[in-house]
């Protein structure tokens, strides 16, 4: 065993047991044996033939569409009358969104392909069969963590850049031209100048933002959304943000918290106490995950070649520890916070957008500023879904 252990370190890689302590493997071992033995795929309509709302509806493709943001879109594209085949390999989402999903969306309006975007002959024909055919590409699908990505930069180069190129491939080969493309603010890196413009160079210092960086250059009529950090949850409490327990280690600041005042968690660590910024802790951009949907609709009405590109955010920074204390007001738990000195590795100290150019051209702003409202719904979810979506 031990020599096991030892082979894993020196590979880089450290069994997950050990390196996220007992506790978090039991929780993601509860997880893994239910989904993997007993949660059947969800089944959702994989041939079935689609009918946007004649007129002003679309067909279109969201990869991803099984994860936070992704099915997020879903729900709000599919209220607007177009018709969604969601693409995803369930690496990361959530089958149970799917089927919260499907229980919302009339079926000629939703379909569901388990398809992996690095098994290119499967994608150029999920895309080919559509029926009827696409018309705009949503790609939302990808790896998101900061700190994996550091750890593990082949596989973000891969999942991110490689697939994203596979994407390309097979939407030209099928004569689908239209794409949306979420990319990040982890694109700039450390900026010498805030607030974040779409003219700050872009210098990324982890392998996330280089890879999403590398995948920015569709050559056909696209956009490119540059995300703050993405919260919140829909407001009337059908959908919720549940990174899966293998992830809590690497997680976002909204779901640790979340996790330590449901108890699941003994603590919650807030990393990095002596960034550069007023009270130590990082310094970010909190956008409601209702609002970067909304931006997505407006965009997808404004793509060009080449691709135009908006940092989608509010504007405003707000600290690592203000988050964590709205999230106790919101929460009304007591939740026990470790402040640890040393940092995430690859992350940034402070980072805010500058959001007046998607406002000037396509009137777009935010409309959940104060992040307790964002965080109350993201709470209300949670409180109802303490392990994430019902299996
Ligand atoms: N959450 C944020 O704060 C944030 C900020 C900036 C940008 N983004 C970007 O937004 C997008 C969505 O992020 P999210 O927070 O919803 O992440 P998520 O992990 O919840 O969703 C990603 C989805 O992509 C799927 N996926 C991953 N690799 C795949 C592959 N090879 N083939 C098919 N499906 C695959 C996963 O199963 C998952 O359902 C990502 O591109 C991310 O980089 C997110």
């Amino acid at each position: 065993m031990r020599n096991g252990v030892n082979a894993f370190c020196r590979s880089g890689r450290v069994p997950f047991m050990y390196e996220y302590g007992f506790e978090s493997f039991v929780i993601w071992y509860i997880h893994f044996s239910r989904n993997s033995r007993t949660v059947p795929e969800p089944d959702i309509n994989p041939r079935g033939l689609l009918h946007p709302e004649a007129g002003s509806g679309l067909h279109i493709l969201v990869t991803g569409g099984a994860g936070f943001i992704g099915s997020h879109a879903v729900m709000v594209l599919a209220g607007a009358g177009h018709a969604v085949t969601v693409l995803d390999n369930l690496s990361r989402g959530n089958a149970g969104a799917l089927r919260a999903l499907r229980d919302m969306i009339p079926a000629r309006r939703f379909r569901f392909l388990r398809v992996d975007l690095g098994d290119r002959a499967t994608l150029c024909s999920a895309l080919a069969t559509s029926s009827p055919p696409l018309d705009l590409v949503m790609h939302f699908a990808a790896v998101a963590y900061v700190g994996e990505s550091m750890r593990d930069p082949l596989q973000y180069y891969k999942n991110v850049t490689v697939n994203t190129v596979n994407l390309l491939d097979c939407m030209a080969a099928n004569g689908i031209k239209k794409l949306v493309y979420s990319s990040t603010c982890a694109v700039y890196g450390n900026p010498e100048k805030l607030p974040v413009t779409e003219q700050t160079p872009p210098v990324p210092i982890n392998p996330y933002g280089q890879s999403k960086l590398m995948a920015e250059e569709p050559d056909f009529k696209a956009i490119i959304l540059r995300y703050f950090n993405v919260y919140g949850s829909d407001p009337l409490g059908r959908l919720g943000e549940y990174p899966r327990p293998e992830l809590r280690s690497q997680s976002r600041i909204s779901g640790a918290c979340m996790d330590a005042a449901l108890g699941l968690v003994g603590h919650l660590t807030v990393k990095g106490t002596r960034h550069p910024t007023e009270d130590g802790t990082c310094v970010r951009d909190y956008i409601h995950v209702m609002d970067l949907i909304s931006a997505h609709e407006v965009a997808m009405r404004h793509l060009a070649n080449p691709p135009p590109l908006y940092n989608i955010g509010t504007g405003k920074g707000v600290s690592v520890k203000q988050f964590v204390e709205a999230c106790r007001r919101v929460t009304q738990r007591d939740i026990t916070v470790v402040y640890q000195e040393e940092a995430r590795p690859g992350d940034y100290a402070a980072v805010w957008s500058d959001v007046s150019k998607i406002n000037r051209e396509l009137g777009w702003r935010a409309n959940y500023t104060d992040i307790e409202e964002g965080l109350r719904h993201a709470w209300q979810w949670r409180v109802k879904h303490p392990h994430g979506y019902a299996q």
